[in-house]
């Protein structure tokens, strides 16, 4: 589908997307570069980032990969660096790296507990803390009139409760807190803007084949009226909206994208 917005909406930015190589990070990447931005992409795999960066770049678009995994602060330090480096600067980052199985709470160990707060939360503020002195205003290769923006990737799920996702619903309720505080003390500070998207069901993703059986699919859709799965773009237009100049009065803010899912409920 066509971008409603300008294709120079993030002229001259440079955005860093961790999970930028696939999935809704893909398409993040995709249409931060087709509306202007150097997009450099982080993830665990090479192959995957390989890949994604050769689309990219059929596509035109100044894009780079790094290997490393937000768990490990030495990785998210280099691949900062690394950014600046071949940049020159860095205005956006997205936190979309995640990692999720589902599991019951009786049978999830504690370590696989940790593991995904480990990626989602502790991976998400690590990113953020090695990026801060590169965003904020007057940083590396910035204009000292205003600070860079960050994007969390969160969800819905915590809001209430969700079957065999107390790892993920705990992950994610700290990412949004993380969104909160950075911006209170990072937008007070330093003029940088601090949001989050949280997605509802979005096809064509890992996380719907992962989490969401066929059949609990067709059931949701008979009893929450607004259950209708988005697509990646949906993703990736509220990201666009959230870091470019239109979103520059939204700050500590999580951006429900889900066609109103949350919301939902059955007809008497
Ligand atoms: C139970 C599991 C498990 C599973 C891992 N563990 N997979 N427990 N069921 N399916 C446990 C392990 O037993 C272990 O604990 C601990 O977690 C660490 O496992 P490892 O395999 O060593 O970890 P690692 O190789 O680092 O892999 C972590 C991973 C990750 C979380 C499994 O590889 C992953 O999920 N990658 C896929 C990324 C992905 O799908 N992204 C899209 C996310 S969608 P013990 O105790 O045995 O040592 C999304 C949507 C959220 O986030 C919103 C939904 C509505």
């Amino acid at each position: 589908m066509e971008s409603p917005f300008k294709a120079d909406v993030l002229r001259g930015k440079v955005a860093l997307l961790t999970g930028g190589g696939s999935g809704i990070g893909f398409e993040m990447s995709t249409q931060f570069g087709k509306h202007g931005a150097s997009v450099a992409i982080m993830g665990r795999r090479k192959s995957v980032l390989d890949s994604a960066v050769s689309t990219l770049q059929s596509l035109g678009i100044r894009a780079v990969g790094f290997e490393g995994d937000v768990r490990k602060q030495e990785d998210a330090k280099r691949v900062v660096e690394s950014t600046i480096k071949h940049f020159g600067k860095l205005d956006i980052l997205v936190n979309g790296a995640a990692g999720n199985f589902l599991v019951s709470s009786e049978d999830l160990s504690p370590n696989g507990f940790r593991t995904v707060m480990d990626i989602d939360s502790v991976g998400t503020f690590t990113m953020c803390h090695e990026a801060l002195k590169y965003l904020k205003k007057g940083g590396s290769g910035r204009s000292s009139s205003s600070g860079g923006s960050i994007v969390n990737i969160s969800a819905t799920l915590h809001y209430t409760a969700a079957w065999y996702q107390v790892h993920v619903s705990a992950a994610k309720a700290a990412v949004d807190a993380i969104t909160r505080n950075l911006a209170l003390e990072w937008g007070t500070d330093y003029d940088i803007r601090v949001n989050g998207i949280a997605p509802g069901p979005i096809g064509d993703t890992a996380g719907m084949s992962k989490l969401v059986p066929d059949e609990i699919n067709n059931k949701t859709r008979e009893y929450m009226p607004l259950y209708k799965l988005g697509e990646k773009w949906d993703i990736a237009m509220a990201a666009l909206y959230l870091a470019s100049d239109a979103g520059k009065y939204v700050n500590g803010t999580t951006l429900i994208v889900d066609g109103g899912l949350w919301v939902s409920r059955p007809r008497h």
